[in-house]
């Protein structure tokens, strides 16, 4: 992509957030093993996918982004895997079907397992400890030992990627995932009003798939109904991870990242100097930069000349995540920025990161109404600003969690004890997202009524 770019360039740069491995030999030879393994995606679907994001910049399609804040080795299951799929694809079809727009989804799964954090160090029942910055770089057990950076837990990491990649891409074209089935996925999903609409929703779907099919429309051939595209994505945090699963794309010859299909920078990584953005500008794969309140329009204008100096439609997506209340004073001066320098960007909402509190009960959480709030904040300024609101971006799960209070069914600072089971920052449980899914189908299609979409 940038002439005289390697893949280790980031290493003279300043690095941040990354662990400094006691072990340089064990390092070495982890990097080593790494190198020489398959890479989990190709460079052809990473350029599938920037060109459907090129779409969404336009409204013409919409990005679905979520998952886990941290995957974490002990959660690693099948049906944890499932369920988020299935609570994705519910929401894809709240989208599809509300807002008649196109959904692309992708995961925050088979490979978001590095997390930054605010603090070198946490306490934990009164101890100090080095803070736990994911499963691929140490551990959660609150013990110093257990808080050791260990290189080996890459390989484990890649390992766990490849196999939740495998059962993903089963899911998308083996059947599950086939709309036919719409009903079925609200297995698991307790009584609830959001369920019921879901339910409505997925009546008036069978009834036009009874159509097509009575119209001669044969569900075996037509192949968009029955599988669909998934797209990975992480924070492309750990970088000597990702060094090691740098490839080279064989038909264009650019570097590809092949940890998976999108990569994001951090709202805590992005110095414009820095070592994560020095990586990210290489890859030819869609790039994430979350953008917070501390975001300068000076900053962005650079970033985004160094990420995107084609100026390439679908290659950068900007992550707005200010906090509800605080989109107004943020995202009208950003996205004239972005005017300013005429440049091509999808911009998406994260509604999580800006809005961690701390419960009266002592958990970490996100209360949902300001989870709302930010999301319409983000349709409102975008629809005053004449611009294009072209994704979300969620911390998400399929399971019964109780990490965000609020929701239709009320999740309240006592019930967070009940099943908080986050790595890292507090989830939207399945109801949850469904319900925020309904929300954002509301935004779209009020934007397509005022005409502000492009007529599919
Ligand atoms: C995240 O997405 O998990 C995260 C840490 O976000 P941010 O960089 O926006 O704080
Ligand atoms: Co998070």
């Amino acid at each position: 992509m940038t002439k005289g770019w390697t893949k280790s360039d980031w290493r003279t740069k300043p690095r941040i957030q990354m662990p400094d491995y006691p072990d340089a030999a064990a390092l070495n030879a982890v990097e080593a093993q790494l190198a020489k393994y398959p890479p989990l995606v190709f460079a052809g679907e990473a350029r599938k996918l920037k060109k459907q994001l090129a779409l969404a910049a336009e409204g013409k399609a919409f990005l679905l982004q979520g998952g886990d804040c941290a995957e974490s080795f002990a959660e690693f299951s099948a049906d944890n895997i499932r369920d988020t799929f299935r609570v994705m694809l519910q929401m894809a079809v709240v989208l599809t079907y509300g807002a008649k727009v196109p959904v692309i989804k992708v995961g925050r799964m088979a490979g978001q397992f590095a997390k930054p954090r605010s603090a070198p160090t946490e306490v934990i029942n009164g101890v100090e400890l080095p803070s736990y910055k994911g499963d691929i770089i140490n551990g959660f057990d609150p013990t110093p030992e257990s808080r050791i950076p260990d290189p080996n837990r890459m390989l484990q990491a890649y390992t766990q990627a490849a196999a939740s990649l495998n059962l993903l891409r089963a899911f998308s074209t083996g059947g599950f995932a086939d709309i036919h089935r719409v009903h079925s996925w609200t297995l698991g999903f307790a009584e609830h009003d959001k369920a019921e609409r879901y339910r409505e929703l997925s009546n008036r779907i069978s009834d036009a798939l009874d159509f097509m099919t009575a119209a001669g429309v044969n569900p075996e051939t037509a192949h968009t109904l029955t599988a669909v595209d998934f797209y990975t994505s992480h924070e492309a945090l750990l970088l000597e991870y990702e060094e090691a699963l740098c490839r080279v794309d064989s038909i264009s010859g650019q570097p590809v990242a092949g940890s998976g299909h999108m990569i994001w920078i951090g709202d805590r990584t992005r110095q414009p100097d820095g070592a994560h953005v020095e990586f990210c500008r290489g890859v030819l794969n869609p790039i994430g930069l979350k953008c917070g309140p501390s975001t300068t329009a000076e900053d962005l204008k650079v970033l985004m000349a160094k990420l995107n100096p084609q100026n390439e439609a679908g290659r950068l997506t900007l992550i707005a995540r200010f906090g509800a209340g605080k989109v107004g004073d943020n995202l009208p001066r950003l996205i004239r920025t972005v005017q300013e320098e005429g440049a091509n960007v999808l911009w998406s909402c994260d509604p999580m990161h800006g809005n961690v509190i701390k419960s009266s009960t002592g958990y970490k959480t996100r209360p949902f109404d300001s989870i709302m709030r930010e999301v319409r904040e983000f349709f409102a300024i975008h629809k005053a600003e004449g611009t294009i609101p072209g994704g979300v971006h969620f911390e998400m799960t399929g399971k019964d969690v109780t990490e965000c209070t609020g929701g239709l069914r009320a999740v309240t600072d006592e019930d967070l004890s009940d099943r908080y089971h986050t790595a890292c920052d507090p989830r939207l449980n399945a109801s949850q997202s469904l319900e925020l899914a309904f929300l954002v189908a509301e935004e779209l299609l009020s934007l397509r009524e005022e005409g502000k979409r492009i007529a599919l």
